[in-house]
């Protein structure tokens, strides 16, 4: 037993000395296998005892015994050491400083169109009409045609167009979709149809693309009073509680009676200012109930149903609403005109 001494003393220095020079994880992991590993130094040790006298081995067996402990805490406490060091260390890196600023993402803002858009479809949605999207491209007849609108009628020239060739052109008017609707649905039809339209003009109050808002009600029984007051609360709704609408007589030729509607200046209350241009009254949009020839070109009685429509500018309505004098405004997407409509 005298000469495995060494052994176990030169394994306990070489343990104590390996640790003292911090090794890293992978180092301790190596260095444990190395003495305490299966076939490690200590348990080869153990298997030794064997070539000992009997006497002798009860002894040997708890020296041995005892370094393993030893060794095991040793390397259990270096081992927790190192963890913690590198814990620490992944803290410091990845610390963070959490009175910095926030990094904040600049909110968009809604063009004013859109505004208009959802807040007109809100109100009538709100009164019972649904949404039809009409089609851009369309031919002759819906747009004109079926309106009461033939070939060589004056009415016509109100609305310069942009043809396509063959029987097509982009619309002019929302009120082609009126066409499309009565079609194919029987009434009772209740319909808010917005989009864009088109009509070579070009001016601060006129662009070639602009859109439109039509509405249309056909049902049993209805008369411009229904329209009267769906216009009072269209107005009221939009321009303030305070409005008041009055219709004027007007021509279209898919409307009889046809009437312009304007609304009690929202700006002045009707004093009359640069907006109403001094007479108290602004003119929104183009209304009437619809035509008996519109009707029997989409396979609707006109003596058993009656309807109105309506058709308005989306632009125009943004314009005085929110005191806009340029409709080019509206679509030269400038950051520092559309950032001031953020919410
Ligand atoms: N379509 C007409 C225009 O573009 C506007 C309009 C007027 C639509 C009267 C209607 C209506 O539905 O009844 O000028």
């Amino acid at each position: 037993m005298e000469e495995m001494k060494p052994d176990i003393a030169g394994i306990k220095a070489a343990v104590a000395l390996l640790l003292e020079t911090e090794p890293s994880v992978e180092e301790l992991r190596a260095a444990k296998l190395k003495y305490l590993g299966k076939g490690g130094e200590i348990p080869s040790l153990m298997k030794r005892m064997k070539d000992l006298p009997a006497d002798e081995r009860p002894a040997f067996g708890k020296e041995v015994n005892e370094l393993r402990g030893w060794a095991e805490e040793r390397f259990s406490a270096a081992e927790k050491k190192v963890k913690a060091a590198e814990m620490q260390a992944r803290y410091e890196r990845e610390r963070i400083d959490v009175t910095l600023p926030g990094k904040t993402r600049k909110k968009g803002a809604y063009h004013p169109g859109t505004l208009i858009v959802d807040e007109l479809v809100s109100v009538f949605a709100g009164m019972g009409f649904e949404i039809y999207e009409g089609r851009e491209i369309e031919t002759d007849y819906y747009n004109f045609t079926a309106l009461n609108t033939p070939k060589d009628h004056p009415a016509r020239d109100m609305q310069d167009t942009f043809y396509l060739g063959g029987d097509f052109l982009l619309r002019t008017q929302t009120s082609a979709g009126q066409v499309h609707v009565m079609e194919n649905k029987k009434p009772p039809i209740k319909i808010l149809s917005p989009g864009k339209v088109y009509r070579p003009d070009d001016d601060a109050t006129h662009s070639p693309m602009f859109s439109q808002m039509e509405g249309l009600v056909v049902d049993k029984g209805i008369t411009l009073c229904d329209l009267k007051g769906m216009l009072d609360e269209f107005a009221k709704k939009v321009f303030g509680s305070g409005v008041k609408t009055r219709l004027r007589p007007s021509f279209f030729p898919f409307t009889e009676p046809s009437v312009e509607v304007d609304v009690s200046c929202f700006e002045c209350g009707g004093k009359g200012c640069k907006l109403c241009k001094g007479t108290g009254w602004i003119e929104v949009l183009g209304a009437g109930m619809v035509n008996r020839a519109v009707l029997e070109n989409c396979g609707i009685d006109p003596d058993e149903y009656t309807g109105f429509a309506f058709g308005m500018g989306i632009e125009r309505i943004a314009m005085l609403k929110y005191g806009i004098n340029n409709m080019k405004l509206l679509f030269e997407g400038d950051v520092r005109f559309l950032k001031q409509f953020r919410a």
